[in-house]
């Protein structure tokens, strides 16, 4: 193969055949593509963009670049969900558990926090003694025997992805559709999934800043992982304000347990409940309200936080009670008036300076700091009245004070919450088997 001539075709815009992708990303899994023509094509490709069709097709090579999940004496449906990413989305931890509590298997493959939002590895493995380094066997083993695992990507699981990853960040070519598409499925799919449901956020705290962008996005993956034979459904939802009061690590944990205990925060359990509606919907004919209250019921009457201890004690942990957070410090109002709007962007980054997400990759975390929300955009707040509070030590809290004064805007006039959903993308058309 040439494959400066396959670039130059990219760079000028013309389409690249499917027996091209997969050449190209079959040599760059075996390492005969070297890293400076891979980034080359990266920023080809994110000028240029890729059709659906070259979209598919790299997905594929994607996932076929490494191992991937068959069930075949599972006799139910093998079902995931992903989220594109925010700050206190928390919602895996609880709808895995839920999952399973409802006879679905959740090979859940996530990933640790990208950027200014969080990662749902990062967040569980805040229960002592748990891991979330598992090996294939341990992945089937734990789903046959719990109903669900949530776990890093092995080494085995698209590799290609990993290694384009890991370039696509210090080459400033992450934000390209075809590129995040590839990245998010690739991986998903390896799981050997029956479907599949998207979280796909817009607004300050997520990589979309705007609908129009999410829509886009949310169009492509679910195109490409149904043709690739996984019925999937996105749902736009939104990230203008973190989701539910904590956002953190150790924090969002107990959070996540009152949800599957019957409470926590009225909109971490909507979007929970809507994502599994919507996922059970793709598998079964059944009425969405009878889904949803069935699902209702497993958080109401335990059922689903007993799958998710068995998960905790499978992965090594032990679920004894709410995990112990830092320090409390509340951030009072310097205004009357009402919240207009959030920098929830800027909420994650202050999260991370206080040790809760990575600078660096080699940074270690401290799982017990995090943000508490004690407003939520449209609420009136009194001069003095606590907005927010920060679990940290006192040095801590002194250097993202004003950055969380900056993030939380008080104005006089009233203002509306946002919507949860913003929008649907769903398309059940099945194409060739995973
Ligand atoms: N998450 C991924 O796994 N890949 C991307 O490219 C973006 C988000």
């Amino acid at each position: 193969m040439n494959i400066v001539q396959w670039i130059a075709a990219k760079r000028d815009g013309q389409r690249l055949s499917d027996d091209r992708i997969a050449a190209i990303i079959g040599g760059y899994a075996n390492g005969s593509v070297p890293e400076y023509q891979m980034s080359a094509l990266a920023m080809a490709i994110l000028w240029r963009g890729m059709d659906d069709g070259e979209v598919v097709a790299l997905t594929r090579a994607m996932r076929d670049s490494g191992d991937t999940l068959s069930w075949p004496d599972l006799d139910c449906p093998v079902v995931d969900k992903h989220s594109t990413g925010g700050i206190g989305d928390k919602v895996s931890l609880i709808l895995a558990p839920l999952l399973a509590a409802e006879g679905l298997a959740v090979p859940m493959i996530s990933g640790r926090g990208l950027g200014a939002t969080g990662g749902t590895l990062d967040k569980f493995e805040s229960i002592p003694g748990l891991t979330v380094d598992l090996s294939m066997d341990a992945i089937r083993r734990q789903v046959r025997d719990v109903g669900c695992v949530i776990a890093g990507a092995s080494a085995e699981i698209a590799p290609a992805d990993r290694r384009l990853y890991a370039l696509r960040d210090v080459t400033a070519t992450v934000p390209s559709i075809p590129l995040i598409t590839a990245s998010i499925l690739a991986k998903k799919l390896a799981a050997g999934l029956d479907a599949l449901v998207l979280d796909v956020k817009t607004g300050s705290g997520a990589f979309m800043k705007q609908p129009e962008q999410a829509r886009r996005l949310a169009a492509t993956l679910v195109q490409v992982a149904s043709q690739l034979g996984v019925p999937t459904s996105a749902l736009v939802t939104d990230m203008n304000q973190p989701l539910g009061r904590m956002a953190g690590n150790a924090n969002e944990v107990n959070e996540s347990v009152q949800v599957l205990q019957g409470g926590g925060p009225p909109d971490v359990r909507e979007l929970t409940l809507q994502l599994g509606t919507e996922l059970i919907g793709l598998i079964d004919a059944a009425p969405s309200r009878d889904v949803r209250r069935g699902l209702e019921s497993s958080l109401d009457s335990g059922r689903a936080m007993e799958v998710f201890e068995s998960m905790v004690a499978a992965q090594g942990g032990t679920w004894s009670g709410p995990l112990p957070c830092a320090a409390a410090h509340d951030l009072p109002a310097r205004q009357a008036g009402y919240v207009a709007s959030m920098d929830a962007e800027q909420l994650g980054w202050s999260i991370i300076e206080i040790g809760g997400g990575r600078k660096r990759l080699d940074d270690s975390l401290d799982r017990s700091t995090g943000l508490e929300m004690l407003v939520r955009i449209g609420d009136r707040v009194e001069r003095g009245q606590p907005l927010m509070r920060a679990f940290c030590d006192v040095a801590g809290f002194e250097r993202i004070r004003d950055h969380l004064y900056r993030a939380v805007k008080v104005v006089d006039q009233e203002c509306e919450c946002p919507r949860l959903v913003i929008d649907r993308v769903s398309s059940a058309i099945s194409g060739e088997p995973s």
